[in-house]
């Protein structure tokens, strides 16, 4: 193991500072927000985090998959500060400004597809795809929606209708918007008819047409089909290779493709989209969390035929685009280019799934690893054979990570995720795998003794 250089505790966790802003919390912000364990935030620059009480983390967590140009890159806070100085808000649901046609004129050429595109902005994921969701009905006066089980789309009502990860993200708000069709998602490690692939041939696109389209749901009053590319809070869920292309059968019945790339895209899987890797060209893509590197702003990316059914009024947000978010997005984007994050995320992802398999090799409680990039999940189970879930173990380990100065977060019920800033250095990056491998190790000893 590496000499533990950058990662810094030297008080119980949480120190005593921490504990004050932590109880604080409890006692006045909502009981609904679950978080992992207590990290108070003091600073935080680059894959380096400081809390209140001096202790110092490295960051495989990247604000939820968010930060992928890392804290406070300096280029993004120059462009913050100097948009802050001219204008902060004037509202884009009324007005016009220079730097919302310079953001999506990149946008309209990094998001694939040769045909004309335009975007609608708001704040948050959930809002792309509540506007996504408002846009695919009104383009196809259809009502059905089609997504996975395990997929997550965000928390409010209509966004809330397509997410299945976990009932208590629904427990309390039901009925949702009506006639959103869930079906499995391919989740290979742990197939729900227990095949094998490649031996399965794609039994599962099979199965939905067997018992979906051929049973209840009608294909042509079907508006869109949403999906993740890779499922996120579902488990860090990698498709087989051809899974996207073979269900492009739909696109010929006029379902529209709604690819949610909130999580996996920005650079993430090594490409700008996720979906790139997967040669599949999505009619509408929704993009939030690391595109202003942290402020506030989503984008939902649809071929101008499709956007051009709204008519003035139909959808609009009086602080979406906001101008300095609009900024952090461009520099962001920038700083994408210049830094060439898309290679580094490649880079460092296939070291990092290096050591990660070596581990899968070594530890009874690692069942699989899975990643693109820098977007890797590596699931946590109690016996490699009978693949129980190791939630507890998960949990413990992450504990244990925050304790040796990482922070790592889960994603689904058992499934680490290393979602780092993808300018993250190969020190940070080993300095933090070797943390987690003490932590895996440990918990792992415990299981087999057990
Ligand atoms: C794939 C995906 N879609 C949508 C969302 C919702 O985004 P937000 O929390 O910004 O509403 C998330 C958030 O985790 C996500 O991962």
């Amino acid at each position: 193991m590496g000499s533990k250089k950058l990662a810094k505790v030297n008080t119980p966790l949480p120190g005593k500072r921490a504990a004050a802003v932590v109880s604080k919390t409890q006692k006045y912000v909502s009981p609904s927000i679950s978080r992992f364990y207590p990290l108070v935030v003091e600073s935080a620059h680059g894959s380096l985090v400081r809390d209140v009480d001096g202790n110092q983390f490295i960051d495989f967590a990247a604000g939820i998959a968010v930060l992928a140009t890392g804290s406070t890159h300096p280029k993004v806070v120059e462009a913050i500060e100097r948009q802050a100085n001219k204008f902060i808000h004037f509202s884009y649901t009324d007005f016009y400004y220079k730097n919302l046609v310079d953001l999506s004129e990149q946008l309209v050429s990094l998001v694939p597809g040769s045909f004309e595109k335009m975007v609608y902005y708001g704040n948050s994921g959930a809002e792309a795809i509540e506007a996504a969701m408002k846009l695919t009905r009104n383009y196809t006066k259809r009502p059905i929606f089609l997504a996975h089980s395990g997929a997550f789309h965000g928390r409010t009502m209509g966004a809330l209708s397509l997410t299945a990860s976990k009932p208590i993200q629904r427990k309390g708000s039901i009925p949702l918007v009506p006639d959103a069709v869930h079906f499995p998602f391919p989740y290979c490690y742990r197939c729900p008819w227990k095949q094998t692939f490649p031996e399965c041939d794609y039994y599962c696109i099979d199965y939905f047409k067997e018992q979906y389209l051929e049973k209840f749901v009608p294909i042509d009053e079907v508006a869109a089909y949403f999906f993740e590319p890779v499922q996120g809070e579902g488990g860090y869920v990698i498709p087989p290779p051809d899974y996207f292309r073979r269900m492009e059968f739909m696109r010929k019945e006029g379902v529209v493709f709604v690819c949610d790339e909130i999580q996996t895209g920005m650079g993430r899987t090594g490409k700008f989209l996720g979906i790139e890797n997967f040669g599949v060209v999505p009619d509408v893509v929704t993009l939030a969390k690391g595109i202003a590197s942290g402020l506030p702003l989503s984008a939902t990316v649809a071929s101008a035929s499709i956007m051009k059914s709204w008519k003035p009024g139909q959808h609009a947000s009086t602080f979406g685009a906001n101008p300095v978010a609009v900024e952090a997005a461009l520099a962001t984007l920038e700083v994408m280019k210049s830094e060439h994050l898309l290679e580094s995320a490649r880079k460092l992802g296939a070291t990092a799934m290096k050591r990660l398999l070596e581990m899968k090799e070594k530890y009874e409680i690692v069942g699989d690893v899975r990643g693109k990039g820098l977007f890797i999940g590596v699931e946590i189970v109690r016996s490699k054979k009978t693949k129980e879930r190791g939630e507890k173990e998960a949990k413990e380990i992450i504990n244990g990570c925050f304790k040796g100065g990482l922070l790592a977060i889960t994603a689904g019920r058992n499934t680490i995720r290393i979602v780092p800033p993808l300018t993250t250095t190969q020190e940070e990056l080993d300095e933090g795998l070797d943390i987690l491998e003490d932590q895996i190790a440990a918990v792992n000893s415990m299981v087999v003794r057990a």
